[in-house]
């Protein structure tokens, strides 16, 4: 249901890889409300194809940038200014991959520098995006930028390894670039951690499916979908959140508030 409430907003929206990922549902959202969007993933994941369906969909454009090239990051912001004939209004970071996990490495028997890269990927590419944007002066004033996250930064989920690392390193890059970016333009900066979601990310992590079931006992709305999530990167994108900046906001039906349910000992 169209709301337009993002009418005359244009934005990018990175990590739409295939129907299941929270990127897509969001891409699907913000031209439902009445945005203008370009899409951009790595090329690696361009050639996997879906992505142009989505583009034909949506009328949009695919731009690809491997999210820890600088070169790639300011072409990207200068073929969408472009493309929008002015600035971009809003960014979702829907970025994620651990070596590591991948290559199902313990986390006391890390690699190092597939953690580097992890790291990179997953956590620095947002400091890049945001320092790539603020020199290029992309970014319209009130704009709004969102990371999506998890709560493996704050407490322990064994599996998530290093994982929980860039996610702390990304939520601490929100809440100090957030300082720059309101000085500068009045841009807001937030991560949203989300619920476990059944994505080609998600999945990834070892005990995804058992660990999914807890979540959703635990949390007394049950796990938050991906169209949900994608609901609420629409508000923050929108202008009735303008005074929310430098936070780390939960999406999850309730899971970080909870400390026993009676339904996991059922
Ligand atoms: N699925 C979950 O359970 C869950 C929960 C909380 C937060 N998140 C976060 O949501 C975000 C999106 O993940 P998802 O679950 O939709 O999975 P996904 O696998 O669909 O999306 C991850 C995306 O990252 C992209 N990517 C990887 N390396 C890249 C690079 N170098 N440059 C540009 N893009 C690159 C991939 O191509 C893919 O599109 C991630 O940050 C993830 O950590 C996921």
């Amino acid at each position: 249901m169209s709301s337009g409430i993002l009418k005359g907003k244009r934005g990018i929206v990175f990590g739409a890889m295939d129907p299941n990922s929270i990127a897509w549902k969001v891409a699907e959202k913000c031209v439902e409300h009445g945005a203008e969007i370009v899409l951009t993933n790595a090329p690696v994941a361009l050639r996997m194809g879906a992505i142009n369906e989505l583009a034909e969909k949506l009328n949009a454009k695919v731009i690809p940038a491997d999210a820890t090239s600088l070169e790639d990051l300011e072409n990207l912001l200068k073929e969408s200014m472009e493309i929008f004939g002015g600035k971009i209004d809003f960014i979702l970071h829907s970025i994620g991959m651990s070596l590591n996990v991948r290559k199902k490495k313990e986390y006391t028997d890390l690699n190092y520098e597939w953690m580097l890269k992890t790291f990179d990927i997953s956590a620095i590419s947002f400091h890049k995006l945001m320092q790539t944007a603020m020199k290029m002066d992309a970014m319209s004033d009130w704009g709004s930028i969102v990371a999506l996250t998890y709560i493996a930064a704050q407490r322990t989920f064994p599996d998530y390894s290093e994982m929980a690392e860039s996610k702390a390193l990304l939520e601490s890059f929100a809440r100090s670039f957030g300082y720059h970016w309101a000085k500068k333009a009045h841009v807001r900066v937030n991560t949203i951690s989300q619920s476990p979601t059944m994505t080609t990310a998600g999945t990834g992590v070892k005990g995804f499916t058992d660990f999914f079931g807890y979540a959703d006992k635990m949390s007394p709305l049950g796990n938050a979908s991906a169209e949900a999530c994608a609901d609420y990167c629409i508000t923050m994108f929108s202008d009735l959140t303008r005074m929310v900046t430098m936070q780390n906001l939960y999406h999850d039906g309730g899971f970080s508030s909870m400390g026993m349910a009676p339904e996991v000992l059922e």
